[in-house]
């Protein structure tokens, strides 16, 4: 199967902050199998770039070398004694996959509802959000290898998963394409309710045995009422991670500032709640000239209205400076800019 490569492509709709940039070369795979004409024809020498939902992306130029979409489409399910193995394509929107599991009763997505994106980003960063991470389901992946041509099989041990990173963001970055992934989900019913807002909203509600649709319910609608809807407000989730220090350093910071709001992580370290440190520089709402922070929570950054992605990434400079004057932690964006 043969690849069609189209000429200076607008990203405009192809990432989720809605940010104007041109791609020289534009490649859609629907069948993986186009990778290895793409391997033919020498495009993985060339500089390119594999792009899913573009929400996780900040595009500060023009592209000039091969963007590589992935939009192959398919989840089949395969029931083996309490287990059940989905597999889905890469190019499955991941909202979709999570709606097909709850109507099937298959447990284990329901946390991760509305997250925007692709099923072939979710172990790049291995998204997580309401208590859960993909890592918890993630069974294997079959991933191209654009240096040696071939196709190959991740298992969960191989992919080095820990909060928001896994070895295709970092020793294997930008070298394999993941054409399928596999979750490992279960039928008997166990529930996740460890999020606090999620425990509130479902009092709210009076729900008290609550079902897997029921959490992504609930999910979804705390997501709506503090992240901006990529449709109207360009944006790509939480623009940074939530720094992780030494347990020194946490007690230094909360004797200066005890409201400090902070998680324990494995390996007596802290995670702090970066949106937390940006409102308290005051930056929560603030707008400078096309690029703003979302006004319900200050970890997003927007796009107020045909932003250029270096206004967008600018601001976040700022932040990431104030934060370090305030706080003396380091603030690290979780977007990947180009
Ligand atoms: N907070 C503030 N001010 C703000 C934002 C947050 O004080 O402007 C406080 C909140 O009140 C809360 C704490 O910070 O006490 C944490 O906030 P939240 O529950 O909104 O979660 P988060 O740590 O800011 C992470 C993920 C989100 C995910 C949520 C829920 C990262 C970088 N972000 O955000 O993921 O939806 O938890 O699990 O880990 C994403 O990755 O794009 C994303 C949206």
């Amino acid at each position: 199967m043969g690849i069609n490569i189209q000429s200076d492509v607008s990203l405009k709709k192809y990432n989720t902050f809605g940010i104007e940039e041109i791609a020289t070369n534009f490649i859609e795979i629907t069948d993986p199998i186009q990778l290895l004409s793409a391997y033919e024809t020498g495009i993985f020498k060339e500089e390119f770039l594999t792009l899913g939902g573009g929400s996780n992306i900040l595009f500060t130029k023009p592209y000039s070398g091969y963007i590589i979409k992935i939009n192959n489409k398919g989840i089949q399910a395969k029931i083996v004694q309490q287990d059940i193995f989905i597999t889905a394509c890469a190019g499955e929107i991941w909202n979709d996959l999570v709606c097909y599991c709850i109507n099937n009763n298959y447990n284990g997505l329901e946390n991760m509802a509305l997250i925007p994106g692709t099923v072939g980003a979710s172990p790049v960063q291995n998204i997580g959000a309401y208590g859960t991470e993909l890592m918890n389901i993630f069974y294997s992946c079959i991933a191209f290898d654009t240096v040696a041509g071939i196709f190959k099989v991740f298992y969960n041990e191989d992919c080095q998963f820990s909060y928001r990173d896994s070895i295709f963001k970092s020793e294997y970055k930008g070298r394999y394409i993941i054409t399928e992934v596999t979750y490992k989900l279960s039928s008997s019913p166990s529930i996740n309710t460890s999020y606090g807002a999620i425990s509130t909203e479902l009092e709210k509600r009076q729900i008290s045995n609550p079902t897997i649709r029921d959490i992504a319910e609930v999910v979804s609608y705390i997501r709506v009422e503090k992240l901006p809807d990529p449709s109207t407000v360009g944006n790509a989730g939480s623009f940074f991670k939530n720094p992780v220090i030494s347990i020194d350093k946490y007690k230094e910071l909360k004797e200066l500032f005890p409201d400090l709001i902070s998680y324990t992580m494995p390996e007596n370290k802290i995670k702090l709640a970066a949106g937390w440190l940006i409102e308290q520089c005051g930056w929560k709402g603030k707008v400078i000239g096309q690029a703003g922070v979302w006004k319900n929570q200050a970890l997003v950054l927007i796009n107020i209205h045909a932003a250029k992605g270096t206004e967008i990434f600018e601001l976040s400079s700022k932040i990431i400076n104030d934060v370090y004057q305030k706080f003396n932690v380091k603030l690290e964006r979780e977007v990947n800019i180009f």
